[in-house]
């Protein structure tokens, strides 16, 4: 395990990047990065926390000069995202301010991420940014409806990772960036709504996460800018 070779977890406070989080530090040296410390992560040999906010640029410049200190990013993932407790049934349920939250945490958020650390991968090794979307940001996939701020935001995510995939690509041959959906998980986001969902599809969060793993391992040159679900499929946009 190389010192200079690391990964980088944003939202490792969370239910699924704390179990990235947890599984990339068998394999090298994590940064988490967090709004407060994830539980049971004291600052050990090939484990720092810094704190981050992916709506406050400043804390994300900090991070990124103190990180860049200690070696190159070959896998940044961002495990952030916010749901909320009562997503929109209908068109009439919509308000500006949580149409505006989901976007900032969700889209904007992200792409702030890609902004102050994309600097951080190798130039002449592989590397994977990989965000967290969701399977509903599918325009393509959705059949139901609902969920209006949700589905948008990550549509907009999916869209802004794609975008920032073809730039990256210019100065790094090897890096990839892209959107995954990472099944349905039992953690905070998804409590609420767990009760429709088939038996055995529910993943444990270390059950998604070695998934996503497998995933982002697998990733070649022609999979940059794409959105792929915890099985590697294809998802449609
Ligand atoms: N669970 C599922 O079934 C499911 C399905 C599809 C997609 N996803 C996606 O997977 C990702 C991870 O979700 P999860 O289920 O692990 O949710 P979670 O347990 O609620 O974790 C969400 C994480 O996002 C962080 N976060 C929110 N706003 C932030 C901000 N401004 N700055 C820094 N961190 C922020 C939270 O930090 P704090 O602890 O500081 O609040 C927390 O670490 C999300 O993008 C979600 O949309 C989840």
């Amino acid at each position: 395990m190389a010192t200079s070779d690391l990964a980088i977890v944003l939202g490792a406070s969370g239910g699924i990047g704390r179990a990235l989080a947890e599984q990339l530090s068998a394999r090298q040296h994590v940064v988490a990065l967090s709004r407060r410390r994830p539980e049971g992560w004291p600052d050990a040999a090939g484990r720092i926390w810094l704190p981050a906010d992916i709506l406050d640029e400043a804390s994300l410049a900090e991070a990124a000069t103190r990180i860049a200190g200690m070696g190159e990013a070959s896998r940044i993932v961002v495990a952030t995202g916010r749901l909320g407790l009562r997503p929109e049934k209908s068109t009439q349920a919509l308000t500006l301010d949580a149409l505006a939250e989901a976007f900032a945490i969700n889209a904007a958020g992200p792409a702030l991420v890609a902004k102050h650390l994309l600097r951080l991968t190798p130039r002449d090794r592989p590397s994977v940014f990989a965000a967290l979307s969701a399977r509903v940001g599918s325009i393509g996939d959705n059949r139901l409806g609902g969920w209006h701020a949700y589905r948008a935001s990550k549509a907009a995510l999916n869209m802004l990772v794609h975008t920032i995939a073809i730039e990256h690509r210019r100065t790094r041959k090897l890096g990839i960036c892209v959107t995954l959906h990472p099944g349905t998980v039992d953690t905070g986001l998804s409590k609420p709504f767990q009760a429709g969902v088939a038996d055995g599809r529910l993943f444990t969060p270390a059950r998604s996460a070695t998934a996503l793993l497998s995933v982002i391992d697998g990733l070649g040159p022609d999979d940059n800018g794409g959105f792929y679900a915890w099985d590697g499929t294809a998802i449609p946009w």
